[in-house]
Formats: C-alpha cells, sequence, structure tokens
C-alpha cells in the first residue's frame, strides 16, 4: 500500500516511557553465553530496559500516553480513537487500548490494539492518519510499546540479547498545515516463520513454545532490503529527494542494519538516529523512543521532514514521510 497524504494531519503531541530497570550486556552473558564484545559488535547493543515484574504494557505506556496527551493539550475525555501497536498486550483480552483508554479516561474513544510486530507503529499511525483524514476520528492517540522481555527465551543468546522493553505515544489531531506526506505499508506473510511465536494463539502445534523464534540471518537480508525500497519508494511518490529529508528514523534493531540502510539511501551519519545502543529493539516502541531522542538532542524541530521506517515480524514493513510540527 503506498500514497500520498492528501488532508492535512500532523502530530501534536509526543511521549515516552522505559521501565528503570537496566540490563547490561554483562548481566546476559550470566545466562548465556554471549559477551559484551560479541553483542556490541554484531549488534551495537550496550543495554536495554525490562520491565518489573509487577509491570505490564499498560503500566510502561501509561506515562507515555500521558506525555502525548499533555503536549498536545488535549484531555483523554477528549480522544475519540486509541490505538495500542503491539505484539505483547498485557492479555489477548480485553485489548491494552481499551485498558489503556480506562486509565486515561477515554470513555468516547474506540479502542483496540493491532498486530503488526516490530512495524505496528508506523501500521497504526497510518490507520489513524486514514481516520483523522475521512473525518472519523479528531484526536487520535496511537500507543506503540513492547516488553518483549516477557517472552524472550533466557537460553537463547540469538535473541535474548536483541531486546527490550519500551513504549511511545503520539496524538494525531487536524491541521492548518501539512503534517503527514505519505505512507507506503506492506507485509510479505512466506517470510513469516522467520520471527514468530509459535503458540501464542489457536494454531496447535506439536511442540508450542512460548518464546520469540527468529531466523536472525534471514531478518537481517529482510531488513536491509526493505528498509531502503520501502524509503525509496514513499519518497519517490512524495516527490522528495534524500537530501530534502533532515532527519531518518529506522527501527532500531541493529547498528549494522541501520548503516546500511543509511549508507545505500544517501543519508549521512548525522542525519540518522540511533539509539539501540541503549535501548536495544523495543518493538512498536522504537520509531517513537528514537523520535523523541531526536527532539531531545535538537536534531527534529518543527518544519523539518522527518522519514520513519519500520520492519519486523510478519514480516511487515511501513515507511511514513511527515513534516515536524511541534
Ligand atoms: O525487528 C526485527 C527483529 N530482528 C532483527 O532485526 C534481527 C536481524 N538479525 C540480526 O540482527 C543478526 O542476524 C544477529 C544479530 C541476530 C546475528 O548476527 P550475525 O552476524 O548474523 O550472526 P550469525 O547469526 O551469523 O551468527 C554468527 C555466530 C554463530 O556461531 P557459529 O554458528 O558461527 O559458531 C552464532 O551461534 O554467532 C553466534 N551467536 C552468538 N555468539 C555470541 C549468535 N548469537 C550470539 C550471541 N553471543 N548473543
Amino acid at each position: 500500500m503506498i500514497g500520498e497524504a492528501e488532508q492535512s494531519v500532523t502530530i501534536t503531541g509526543l511521549g515516552c516511557h522505559v521501565p528503570d530497570r537496566v540490563v547490561t550486556n554483562d548481566e546476559l552473558a550470566q545466562y548465556v553465553d554471549t559477551s559484551d564484545e560479541w553483542i556490541m559488535e554484531r549488534t551495537g547493543i550496550r543495554e536495554r530496559r525490562m520491565a518489573s515484574k509487577e509491570e505490564a504494557l499498560s503500566d510502561v505506556a501509561l506515562p507515555a500516553a500521558r506525555a502525548a496527551l499533555a503536549q498536545a493539550g488535549v484531555d483523554g475525555k477528549d480522544v475519540d480513537l486509541l490505538i495500542v501497536a503491539t505484539v505483547t498486550p498485557d492479555m489477548a483480552f480485553p485489548s491494552t487500548a481499551a485498558i489503556m483508554a480506562d486509565k486515561l479516561g477515554a470513555t468516547e474513544a474506540a479502542a483496540y490494539d493491532l498486530s503488526a510486530g516490530c512495524t505496528g507503529f508506523v501500521y497504526a499511525v497510518a490507520q489513524a492518519y486514514g481516520m483523522v483524514a475521512g473525518g472519523l476520528s479528531k484526536k487520535a492517540l496511537v500507543i506503540g510499546g513492547d516488553l518483549l522481555s516477557r517472552i524472550l527465551d533466557w537460553e537463547d543468546r540469538s535473541t535474548l540479547v536483541l531486546f527490550g522493553d519500551g513504549a511511545g505515544a503520539v496524538v494525531l489531531e487536524a491541521a492548518g498545515e501539512p503534517g503527514f506526506l505519505g505512507f507506503e505499508l506492506g507485509a510479505d506473510g512466506a517470510g513469516g516463520e522467520n520471527l514468530w511465536l509459535p503458540g501464542s494463539g489457536s494454531r496447535i502445534f506439536d511442540q508450542p513454545d512460548r518464546y520469540v523464534k527468529m531466523n536472525g540471518r534471514e531478518v537481517f537480508k529482510f531488513a536491509t532490503r526493505v528498509l531502503v525500497k520501502s524509503a525509496e519508494d514513499v519518497l519517490a511518490r512524495c516527490g522528495v529527494s534524500v537530501e530534502d529529508v533532515d532527519v531518518y528514523v529506522p527501527h532500531q534493531a541493529n547498528v549494522r542494519i541501520i548503516d546500511h540502510a543509511s549508507k545505500k539511501l544517501g543519508f549521512p551519519s548525522e542525519k540518522v538516529v540511533v539509539n539501540v545502543d541503549r535501548y536495544g529493539n523495543t518493538s512498536s516502541g522504537s520509531i517513537p523512543l528514537a523520535l523523541a531522542d531526536a527532539v531531545a538532542d535538537g536534531r527534529l524541530r518543527k518544519g523539518q521532514l522527518v522519514l520513519m521506517t519500520g520492519m519486523g515480524a510478519g514480516l511487515t514493513w511501513g515507511s511514513a514521510l511527515m513534516r515536524w510540527s511541534i
């Protein structure tokens, strides 16, 4: 799916939150046969956050949502659409979005979860764009977040070291001037078994698994391909060149994947947001956390063009191009 935005819809608030507990590479090396050196060299990850036993996704996402609403100047009761992009909801049902709506006093909101792996945030933002552009929603709250630590196998070094917990939220509203310029979204179900959680739903497996299973090399190849293609496609569709983009926010999975995509696309490193070293791969939280970092370090300012591209389980990918307006 690809398209230029026809209506002026933008982000009016952004918030993020990560759990307090910092887990270093050295700490993980106590559980699996790995080392800080290997993890740094192959992934660029130095540490990640992990939720406590008492915290569920809605607890980690709540401060992010509150911060986004505060920046937008929107009350919970005025939110009419609440989407939570996640693969680690509090539970299968009620949806984490419904739980969040209750916590935020968003009694007038349609609320549901969306599952698109690490691309979930971009999918949810595109969907909220459509609802606001179509007049169905006036104030949409999109949350992207995951507690992947809950579904990691603490005996599998090939996945344990990669992921972390975190969440981000944005408010979308109609605007006087263009915010979103276009989107490109896609999925390749044929590659689904390269990153999956078999045994987590209605399909019966002989050996059900509660943990993430991943073919890292295949996902790596997929990631380097789609990050480039999706970005090129949305830029071409919107008539924007790479040079025009001020800030590039790729999914934070592995610094080698980010470097590959940035070089291939032609982004100089000062335009590329990288925080995978501090948070690991936070799945649906990755892009909003990176946006918040770019705002905090002064790189992402009002009026600048920002390109976000996610990729993940499904396999899925998605890009959003927008003019930042806060
Ligand atoms: O949102 C999407 C989520 N997933 C991803 O983005 C993952 C994409 N893939 C990757 O980032 C990389 O493929 C990995 C970081 C997962 C692996 O890096 P790699 O350079 O592709 O390593 P590899 O899979 O080719 O493995 C090389 C070696 C293997 O040992 P042998 O078979 O050569 O003896 C692995 O067993 O590294 C070993 N290895 C480790 N060694 C120390 C795998 N994980 C670890 C580890 N510590 N944590």
